[in-house]
C-alpha cells in the first residue's frame, strides 16, 4: 500500500500513545525504514507487520487496533489531508456511503499504482444501506468498519453498523448493515 497509510498508522501510535510508544512498534515490526514517503509504493506485509505490532505493544486485539485506525483515517488523515475530495464525497453520511463506489477514482490521479476496494450499496429503505466490500486483501474486516464509524463521526450522524456477511464465514465478500434508528 502507498506510504501514506503506513504515516497514518505512525501518527495515530506517535499522537495517542507517543514516540516511544512508536519507537516500540517499529522496532517488533522488523521494517528497517526511516520514515514513510506518501507517494512510494510499499509492499501490504509492511502494512500489515505495522498493525501486528501496534497490537503486540499497546496489548489489545489486531481488530481493535485496525478499528481505531480506520476511525482515525477518516477523522484525522481525511480530514486533515483531503479536505476537498471529501467534500465531493457528499454532503451527508447517506450520500457519502452511496457514492463510495466511485470515490477512490479521485486518488488516481494522485496514487497511479492503487489497488483499491471495491464497494457497492443496495439502498434497502430510508433507515437502512447494505454496503459490499470486495477487495483481495484479507483481514481488513474490521478495518473497514472503523472508517464507517469514522464517517458516522466525521458527519455527526450516528448509525447502528453491523458486519451481516463475510469471507470469515465463508461468504464471497462482505456486507455491513449501515441502520439510522
Ligand atoms: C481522501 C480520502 C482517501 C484517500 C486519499 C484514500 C486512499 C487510499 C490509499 C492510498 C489506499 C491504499 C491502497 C493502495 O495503496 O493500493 C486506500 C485503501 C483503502 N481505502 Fe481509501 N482513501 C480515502 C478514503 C477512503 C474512504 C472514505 C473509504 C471507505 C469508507 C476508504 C476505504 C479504503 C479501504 C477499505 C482500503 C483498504 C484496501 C483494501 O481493502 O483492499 N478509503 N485508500
Amino acid at each position: 500500500m502507498y506510504g501514506i497509510v503506513n504515516k497514518a498508522i505512525e501518527e495515530l501510535v506517535t499522537e495517542k500513545f507517543g514516540a516511544e510508544v512508536w519507537n516500540a512498534v517499529k522496532v517488533k515490526s522488523g521494517i528497517k525504514v526511516d520514515f514513510f514517503l506518501s507517494n512510494e509504493a510499499y509492499d501490504d506485509e509492511v502494512t500489515y507487520q505495522l498493525a501486528n505490532a501496534a497490537s503486540s505493544v499497546l496489548g489489545v486485539e489486531l481488530k481493535e487496533v485496525l478499528n481505531l485506525f480506520g476511525e482515525w483515517w477518516i477523522m484525522h488523515t481525511c480530514k486533515e489531508k483531503y479536505g476537498a475530495m471529501m467534500n465531493a464525497g457528499g454532503s451527508s453520511l447517506r450520500a457519502f456511503i452511496l457514492n463510495l463506489p466511485r470515490f477512490h477514482d479521485r486518488a488516481f490521479l494522485m496514487y497511479p499504482k492503487l489497488a483499491p476496494p471495491e464497494f457497492k450499496t443496495v439502498e434497502v429503505s430510508e433507515q437502512q444501506i447494505l454496503l459490499h466490500y470486495y477487495s483481495n486483501r484479507e483481514g481488513l474486516q474490521e478495518f473497514v468498519r472503523g472508517l464507517l464509524q469514522g464517517l458516522s463521526q466525521f458527519f455527526n450522524d450516528p448509525v447502528t453498523i453491523e458486519m451481516v456477511e463475510s469471507r470469515l464465514n465463508n461468504n464471497h465478500h462482505e456486507i455491513y448493515k449501515i441502520s439510522w434508528v
